[in-house]
């Protein structure tokens, strides 16, 4: 598909696509988007795809060179979902040369496994003259691996970000000036935002001053619509920078998450509240049977906390599978040193709190005393040492 007369489209589209990556939820599909730079002289291939979309994208690319071969192919950054295919094209061009960041050259040595690839470092600042048009390789680190880069074609005014201003989202036109579900189109924005990017503040707003530098009327995104001066890119921008500069509300976060097969662990919650509420008056916890709500909100919401609370009946020598799905969730990067206390309740022995306890300490947060159990249903004294526990928690903060 031409784009412009010298950028063509060579990505997959896949509109059935409901869970991305084994937890991101993508109600509206996605696409794989990848590019072919057309110059006099050279053709440089932008991204390339999924593993199961390696016959589409040959094809597309095919089509797009129209009988010329590819000289290079830039990944800007190495993802299996934009470098699953790389070993397909290879086979097809065995002679062009994959351009990558000096961390992407690590990551694609560990996924071709093949020590004679054609893998070329580019530095940041390095160009690229395909012939009349110029490859600028611009390092964008975190946004969202390690390896991210843009690449710019000032001739075409045309950023490739890759996943950075992207969306999990699909319709069976690419422009952004054809979306016809905006609001939907806008939800999977935020989403994809959060799951991608939230982690990265600081590097969202390095990329975008990036950007504020550069001439650009086409964002060459690698999922999701594209985004153009005509269309979206503004909107777009403006809401990343909004996104990145979000502020902390000034009343403490501090969420309780659990499960309760009788209620018992759910007694303790409660009463855990309410310890914590006595010495933080102001503070906001929330109690979440986790169960009854949408777990990548609660995710979310554990993540922007300023503590957390979690409690887990005991099943099969084991926290309940519920508490690990939110875990699973956790921000990584940014959980290091939240203070986080434990409970729950149980029959037998009562093994959810260690377990819990030696995966949050993985997660380097600072858990708080030994966690608070009792065996089965809470007593009046229980309860009163659950609001103790949960008063002396909130005392830490
Ligand atoms: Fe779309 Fe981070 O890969």
């Amino acid at each position: 598909m031409i784009l412009t007369p010298s950028i063509h489209y060579t990505g997959v589209l896949n509109p059935n696509m409901r869970v991305f990556d084994i937890i991101m939820r993508t109600e509206y599909g996605t696409s794989y988007n990848s590019y072919a730079v057309l110059g006099s002289e050279k053709t440089a291939l932008i991204e390339a795809a999924h593993l199961s979309f390696g016959d589409n994208y040959l094809e597309n690319v095919q089509q797009a060179l129209n009988g010329r071969s590819p000289d290079y192919l830039v990944l800007n950054h190495c993802e299996p979902d934009h470098t699953g295919a790389v070993a397909r094209l290879l086979s097809a061009y065995p002679n062009l040369t994959i351009l990558v960041s000096r961390a992407g050259a690590l990551y694609m040595k560990g996924i071709l496994n093949n020590p004679s690839a054609p893998i070329r470092v580019v530095n940041d600042g390095e160009e690229i003259d395909l012939g009349g048009k110029t490859l600028k390789f611009i390092s964008a680190p975190f946004l969202h691996w390690p390896d991210s880069m843009f690449t710019y074609v000032k001739e075409e005014k045309a950023l490739f970000t890759c996943d950075f201003l992207g969306s999990h989202y699909c319709e069976p036109e690419v422009w952004d000036t054809r979306i016809h579900y905006t609001d939907a189109y806008f939800n999977s924005v935020k989403l994809y935002y959060d799951c991608i990017f939230g982690p990265f503040p600081g590097y969202v707003q390095k990329g975008l001053e990036k950007m504020a530098s550069l001439d650009v009327d086409f964002a060459f995104t690698s999922h999701g619509p594209i985004l153009t001066r005509a269309g979206e890119l503004q909107t777009i921008l403006d809401l990343y920078r909004g996104y990145c500069a979000e502020k902390k509300p000034i009343q403490k976060q501090i969420p309780v998450f659990y499960c309760s097969a009788y209620g018992n662990t759910g007694l303790l919650a409660g009463a855990i509240k309410e310890g914590i509420l006595s010495v933080l008056p102001q503070a906001n916890v929330p109690l979440y049977n986790v169960i009854e709500h949408d777990m990548a909100t609660l995710q979310g919401l554990l993540n922007q906390s300023d503590a957390f609370v979690l409690g887990s009946p005991t099943l099969n020598r084991d926290a309940l599978a519920p508490m690990w799905l939110l875990l699973s969730g956790v921000d990584a990067i940014n959980i290091p040193k939240r203070p986080a206390a434990l409970f729950g309740s149980y029959g037998w022995s009562g093994e959810a709190i260690p377990a819990l306890e030696s995966r949050l300490k993985t997660l380097k947060v600072n858990l708080f005393e030994e966690g608070f159990r009792v065996v089965l249903v809470p007593s009046a004294e229980d309860l009163s040492s659950a609001f103790a526990f949960g008063a002396r928690f909130a005392q830490s903060l």
